[in-house]
């Protein structure tokens, strides 16, 4: 059990209006945590602060070589006022084996999720309310040795920051079109793909400029091996409805585990819906779309919920999902997903985590 030492603001910032639509990771809330590591100290000086900007030196590893990890979680607020968190031992399990593949000190799972509760019970004022909106919880690890060599950090700080959002699409619940990438690769197996690293991030930023350019939301990656699997779209992992199966890349190494992946096999498996974990290549889809059997595309993630995808493009091929609205499978998601996050829908998984 971490001691956790708080500090109030003295001067609180104004909550953002009950109306505004919240854009992605734009605002931030009153306080934030921090944790220090030091060899031989362990993680130690657990502390909530008022949000500020953190000092650094300028040879901080973190800045040459990138080694630092992020996670992606929410806080909601149920019409009787409970505040309730998602999942958040899945995102302290996935943090860890992001820990162990970067070489970065592992955060006890209970320390990690009591951290994200005291913050949030702080700043609960700032968890909106508005239909399709949530308090956004970003945890993440720097190395800060000031080094210029390569090799692990001795020191890091693990700070948690929230961020009260609306939707991650412009779109909100319209469906996206989504541009199947055949110059670049995001990750291969044996690299840091199934990492939640910043690493992975940048990796896509060339691709995404140019899907943009040509009007579409996000890249969906092939296997950067024989460039023909499907692996994930830039934020949230990706599911196909072919010919009444539901089918997802199976996570193979390069592919990121996501928590709410895991929730939409699991509620479909729920419901009999049969759920293929697989290879699946983008000629399948192709064939599937030509033989009218491709019904529904969607993706999935935290920022991104659950994000049908009406419209994709390979090569010179188009691909429009059904009439390109959001399929009958989607919305299913949608609902019973937002549902058991609000507490609107019984939690029969035991998914949900009061503060
Ligand atoms: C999340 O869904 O929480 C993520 O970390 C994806 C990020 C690109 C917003």
């Amino acid at each position: 059990m971490l001691d956790i030492k708080t500090t109030k603001t003295t001067t609180p910032k104004e909550l953002p209006d009950k109306d505004d639509p919240l854009k992605f990771g734009t605002i931030f809330t009153d306080h934030m945590f921090i944790m220090d590591y030091e060899e031989g100290k362990g993680w130690h000086d657990a502390r909530i602060i008022p949000y500020q900007p953190i000092s650094l030196e300028p040879s901080a590893m973190v800045f040459h070589y990138g080694q630092e990890m992020f996670e992606g979680l929410k806080a909601y607020k149920t019409e009787d006022g409970r505040i309730l968190l998602f999942r958040p031992h899945m995102n302290a399990k996935r943090t860890n084996n992001t820990c162990r593949r970067l070489c970065i000190p592992e955060i006890p799972e209970e320390d990690f999720v009591q951290a994200i509760k005291e913050l949030v019970k702080i700043d609960k004022a700032w968890i909106p309310t508005k239909e399709g909106t949530s308090l956004y919880i970003r945890p993440f690890i720097i190395a800060t040795d000031p080094f210029l060599g390569v090799r692990p950090s001795h020191t890091y700080k693990f700070m948690i920051i929230l961020s009260p959002v609306g939707p991650y699409y412009p779109e909100g619940l319209n469906p996206v079109k989504i541009w199947i990438e055949d110059e670049y690769v995001r990750a291969v197996k044996g690299g840091i793909g199934e990492a939640k690293a910043g690493g992975n991030y940048v990796a896509s930023l060339k691709a995404q400029i140019k899907a943009y350019e040509e009007g579409y939301s996000q890249v969906l990656w092939l296997d950067g091996v024989h460039r023909k699997y499907i692996e994930e779209v830039g934020a949230m992992n990706i599911f196909f409805k072919i010919n009444n199966v539901v089918v997802t890349p199976k996570l193979n190494g390069s592919i990121l585990p996501g928590v709410t992946r895991d929730s939409v096999i699991k509620m479909c498996n729920h419901w009999g819906i049969k759920v293929e974990e697989r290879l699946i290549s983008i000629d399948e889809v192709y064939n599937a779309h030509k033989d009218g059997l491709l019904e529904e595309v969607f993706g999935t993630g935290t920022a991104a919920v659950i994000s049908p995808v009406g419209h994709l493009r390979w090569e010179n091929h188009i691909m429009q999902v059904e009439d390109g609205g959001i399929g009958p499978l989607s919305q299913k998601l949608y609902n019973t997903l937002t549902g058991i996050q609000l507490g609107k829908i019984e939690d029969v998984y035991n998914w949900t985590v009061e503060v």
